[in-house]
């Protein structure tokens, strides 16, 4: 497995320290565990019931079986922070780039370059520092040619500081269950590829030069949402049912109001008459529950994020209450 960054270095310094001697300690026990089976097995003779000798305390075994993993827990904790603040804490003079998670593609960010870019590239020896964020649902952001790994949780940044080192393209592998295709945030896609570039710094420039004529007129808006009312017309309760599955069925179940998962079963919601409220206390209709699909919701039952956090559409919002409407 090559190494592309000089952190890749560092963790597998580490990593071979930890299997060596993790090796030698398990050679050493299982040598004893053989050893004494062999030297103090029942001889012919010894009836059923023989008690061994009995020893109690010896303090000079105890200090050193003390003193020994004592010394050598807090230098493999000493090694490895040392490489953890390097990965966690930012140099200056960085290349910041963003990567950002979603379903079920990565997006990155650059300094003015517009919009989001579909591949990322780094150019070699240069200094980066990574942000890596998520829009819909948390993905894992994992590198294995830079020994490199952040969960991507929307609303949270998690930094990688590293400095590539080897040119070439690389893979980037998502390691957490994040629906459907998570499989192709792996493979990647013809228009989706999932790959870093390390580029020699000419090469990179023109890429950078391009994407930035390439993305001129994109927006650097980041959307957010709407908290006027909704529209409920022309909403799709088969599209509904799907997102709902995909986002709602975690916390919601499709039984009664008590069937509660983390929030309220969501059976009859519009036609229940012992639950003529929702749970913010507004009437039980599709443009209250749209409210809350929109704002999110904090009170008595506990809380559901909003729409940007749960990385629902306006279009989404319509489709899920079309998708209610049918669940009498
Ligand atoms: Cu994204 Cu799995």
């Amino acid at each position: 497995m090559p190494e592309a960054v000089d952190k890749a270095q560092e963790i597998d310094a580490l990593f071979r320290f930890l299997a060596a001697s993790g090796s030698a300690l398990f050679i050493f026990v299982c040598g004893y565990v053989l050893y004494f089976a062999l030297a103090f097995r029942r001889h012919a003779g010894t009836p059923a019931d023989a008690v061994g000798v009995q020893i109690h305390d010896n303090n000079k075994l105890e200090f050193w079986w003390t003193l020994g993993p004592t010394v050598f827990v807090v230098l493999m904790a000493i090694f490895s922070i040392r490489i953890w603040y390097g990965i966690e804490i930012a140099p200056n003079n960085t290349l910041v780039v963003e990567a950002l998670g979603r379903q079920w593609y990565y997006t990155f960010r650059y300094p003015n370059i517009n919009g989001e870019v579909k591949e990322m590239h780094l150019p070699l020896g240069q200094a980066v520092t990574l942000h890596v964020s998520s829009y819909d649902v948390i993905h894992s952001f994992w590198i294995p040619a830079m020994r490199l790994k952040a969960d991507m949780v929307p609303g949270l940044i998690n930094t990688l500081e590293f400095t590539p080192t080897r040119p070439g393209k690389y893979e980037i592998i998502c390691t957490e269950f994040c629906g459907t295709f998570h499989g192709e945030m792996h493979s990647g896609t013809k228009e989706n590829p999932a790959y870093v570039y390390i580029d020699p710094p000419a090469r990179y420039d023109a890429w950078y030069a391009r994407m930035q004529r390439e993305q001129v007129t994109a927006s650097n808006a980041i959307t957010t949402p709407s908290t006027a009312q909704l529209k409920l017309t022309g909403g799709d309760a088969k599209t509904g049912a799907k997102i709902f599955a995909q986002k709602c069925s975690a916390c919601h179940a499709l039984g009664p109001f008590d069937q509660r998962i983390v929030g309220p079963g969501l059976r009859g919601v519009f036609y229940d008459s012992t639950h003529p409220q929702l749970v913010d206390g507004d009437e039980a209709t599709p443009e209250n529950a749209a409210k809350i699909l929109q704002n999110g919701y904090k009170g008595s039952l506990g809380q559901m994020p909003n729409q940007t956090s749960n990385g629902l559409s306006s279009k989404d919002i319509v489709n899920l209450v079309a998708y209610l409407k049918t669940l009498k």
